[in-house]
């Protein structure tokens, strides 16, 4: 069977089985159902700051930003590095200074440009997009205080082609287009921000975000294995994950984020989507893991699941950790009882893998902010 076959026929049961609960709906569906229930929790974003006060902010965060770089060619002894993080700053300072508005204008060109996806995966490029963010940021190692978003190596080889990045470069290719328009966001800006407009739009939780991270250079890069393996157990998990920083109860918070998307196989070997709403933000992972019988997936590819019931569901060996190890399991069934629990938990975990590795003095605003979504901001317009 052919992938596209493949695809159809998930979401034509998608469009019909009972398990399903969610599906993908009109942006405004979505906020009086999904979203109603949430809007009281989430805060309003803080005033963006004074265009002067954000410059000041901003050229001293670049200046900080210059003085790390000098730091690390002292550290290097590679002076091309330092100068040219020197140069974009530089070029930043003399060019543009970027206010909130601006950030949310690339919010919504990003929006534009999940929705535009045609006949790619189930019609969206949220979750690809997603996954850019994350693995550009769970590179992270708290011990040498290196990798993260912050200076956005996964453009530079090795990095581009480590094995757990295949099939990114689709995202990072549309965000090439995004950063033709927008030149003055720094990519590790771009790509966290994608992965914020993502989950947003996918009828998320707010993603709490500020700009501030700066461009890097190739000698920068993370070395391979830091991103998990899909292969392993409990104990591969929370060593990647603790190295980041994270406890237990964040690691089973974050990997709830395969309700999106789905595995290529021929990216990562293995093959389809978690849930029958693999555009929409919901518990379903969590809820499908202890709901459906998983059986192993009988075919020559990597060791994965199979929902025993409609066998067009997978989970990877990881995923169903997740139920085998004792502390995760409280945590993943907590998050398949109480959809908000998760949400709330998710945001949180979500938020500080963006922030990873990232120094406080580089970010613009001493807070995050809550950016308004599409549906947010036409419905602004109209008032
Ligand atoms: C133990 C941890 C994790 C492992 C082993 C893992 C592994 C994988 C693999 C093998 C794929 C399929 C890639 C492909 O074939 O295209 C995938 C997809 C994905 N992962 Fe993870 N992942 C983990 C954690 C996370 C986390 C923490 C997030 C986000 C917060 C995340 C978000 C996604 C998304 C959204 C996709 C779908 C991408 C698409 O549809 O193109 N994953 N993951």
């Amino acid at each position: 069977m052919s992938f596209s076959v493949f695809r159809a026929s998930v979401r034509n049961a998608a469009a019909h089985n009972p398990m399903r609960r969610a599906t993908r709906l009109p942006r405004t569906t979505f906020r009086n159902t999904f979203h109603r229930k949430y809007s009281e929790q989430t805060t309003p974003p803080p005033p963006a700051p004074e265009a002067k006060s954000s410059n000041t902010a901003l050229y001293f965060s670049l200046g900080a930003a210059a003085v790390g770089a000098a730091g690390y060619y002292f550290y290097s002894t590679n002076a091309e590095n330092a100068v040219k993080s020197g140069v974009q700053a530089a070029k930043v300072k003399a060019n543009f200074v970027p206010t909130k508005e601006d950030y949310q204008k690339v919010y919504k060109r990003i929006a534009e440009i999940i929705d535009d996806a045609g006949d790619y995966d189930d019609g969206s490029y949220g979750p690809v997009l997603l996954r850019l963010a994350w693995h550009s940021s769970g590179t992270y190692d708290k011990e040498t205080n290196t990798g993260g978003s912050n200076y956005a190596t996964m453009r530079f080889e090795p990095e581009s082609k480590h094995g757990a990045n295949a099939g990114l470069d689709v995202a990072r290719n549309l965000m090439e287009k995004v950063h033709e328009e927008f030149p003055w966001i720094s990519y590790g800006d771009l790509w966290t921000l994608a992965g914020v407009a993502a989950v947003q739009e996918m009828g998320g939780p707010k993603i709490p975000w500020r700009p501030g991270r700066i461009d890097g250079v190739a000698a920068q890069a993370t070395p391979d294995g830091r991103l998990p393996d899909a292969s392993q157990g409990a104990d591969h998990v929370r060593n990647i994950f603790y190295r980041m920083g994270f406890n237990d109860q964040e690691i089973v918070a974050l990997i709830g984020a395969h309700a999106l998307g789905r595995c290529h196989r021929d990216r990562s070997g293995y093959e389809g989507p978690w849930t029958f709403a693999p555009t929409t933000v919901t518990n379903d992972f969590y809820r499908l893991l202890f709901d459906e019988k998983w059986v192993w997936k009988n075919w020559d590819g990597p060791k994965q699941l199979e929902d025993k019931k409609t066998r067009s569901l997978m989970m990877l060996p990881t995923d169903y950790v997740l139920v085998q190890d004792k502390t995760f399991k409280k945590f993943a069934k907590a998050y398949a009882d109480n959809e908000d629990l998760w949400r709330q938990d998710f945001a949180k975990a979500l938020a500080t893998l963006f922030e990873l590795g990232v120094p406080t003095q580089q970010f613009v605003s001493s807070e995050p902010w809550l950016l308004p979504t599409v549906d947010e901001l036409n419905s602004q317009e109209k008032k």
